[in-house]
């Protein structure tokens, strides 16, 4: 088994939920799985439990409520009520407290709380706040997709959450990349309390990876792959100290566990965030 690395975060989204999957990660030295209660049809806690609670001990996990099921569809919401109870449910359902519950997507239910938004999100803060107080988990955090409706609710006031996850990698536009500059600095985060996600943007069989080869992002490309390449450009875009990535592969996790040891080049991705933004004010690139 190798040592643990934390800046690496296995994520469940897309899971199997196969007990080889976290074996494979332990033995790789990955020692933190994310995973949320919607996962897996709503069954991703229960699943884990049943098929891995030997398991369960051995890693830091983190979990995400604020996606509820309802007999159409996954339904938002940062009601304190349901936030609460979802956080308990959790706990029971996984057998252990969580070291970490994400607030899940909150700009969701934000479009439905005009004009008391900020209300909403400080109502939502507060309820992880007093949950983590409480002892049902270990931290609390705030994983967004698009956190551009966050920045202009926060203020001194706003509960501050432990960890800030957000969208991370070479998919990820200026806007997003600029926003979460100015959500961690409003909320004070330092790099070590910032995750990135989905650095693949969800899958690596997209077309767009074909086009590119983000090794030119690399020092020295040491014979990684093109994927070993884009998942090492993620921890500088934006600026994040772990990143949570799928598979469902334990050899692929072994490839990007492997890709950690590559060095940036910084001037490269400061180059690639300048085209970035000459490219959003629309000028020749
Ligand atoms: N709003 C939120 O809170 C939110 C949203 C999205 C994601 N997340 C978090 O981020 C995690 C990751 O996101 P994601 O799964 O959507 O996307 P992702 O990590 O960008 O992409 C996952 C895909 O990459 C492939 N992959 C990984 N390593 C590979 C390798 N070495 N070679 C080839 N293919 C490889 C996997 O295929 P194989 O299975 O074939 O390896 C998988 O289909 C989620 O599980 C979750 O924890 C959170």
């Amino acid at each position: 088994m190798r040592d643990s690395d934390p800046r690496v975060v296995l994520g469940l989204h897309r899971s199997r939920h196969e007990r080889r999957l976290l074996t494979g990660a332990l033995d790789l030295g990955v020692t933190a799985i994310d995973t949320s209660a919607n996962y897996l049809g709503f069954r991703s806690h229960e699943v884990l439990a049943r098929i891995a609670s030997d398991l369960l001990p051995k890693f830091t996990l983190s979990t995400k409520v604020g996606y509820f099921p309802r007999a159409d569809r996954a339904e938002h919401s940062l009601d304190p009520t349901r936030l609460h109870g979802a956080v308990e449910q959790a706990a029971r359902d996984l057998g252990r407290e969580p070291d970490v519950v994400f607030l899940h997507n909150p700009e969701h239910s934000l479009q439905e709380t005009a004009p008391h938004n900020r209300d909403a999100l400080f109502q939502a803060c507060a309820t992880l706040d007093d949950a983590t107080a409480k002892g049902l988990c270990g931290a609390w955090g705030i994983a967004s997709w698009d956190p551009s409706p966050l920045p202009e609710l926060i203020d001194v006031t706003m509960p501050r959450p432990s960890v800030l996850m957000v969208r991370a990698g070479l998919l990820v536009g200026i806007r997003t990349l600029d926003t979460v500059n100015t959500l961690a600095a409003a909320w004070g985060m330092s790099n070590s309390t910032m995750w990135g996600m989905s650095p693949f943007g969800g899958s690596t069989g997209a077309p767009v990876w074909d086009r590119i080869d983000p090794r030119v992002f690399l020092r020295d490309r040491a014979g990684l792959s093109r994927v070993q390449a884009a998942f090492r450009a993620a921890y500088h875009l934006p600026q994040v100290n772990t990143v949570a990535v799928g598979t469902d592969e334990p050899a692929h996790l072994g490839e990007l566990v492997g890709a950690l040891a590559a060095e940036v080049d910084e001037q490269a991705i400061h180059q690639y965030r300048s085209l970035l933004r000459d490219r959003s004010r629309g000028q020749p690139v």
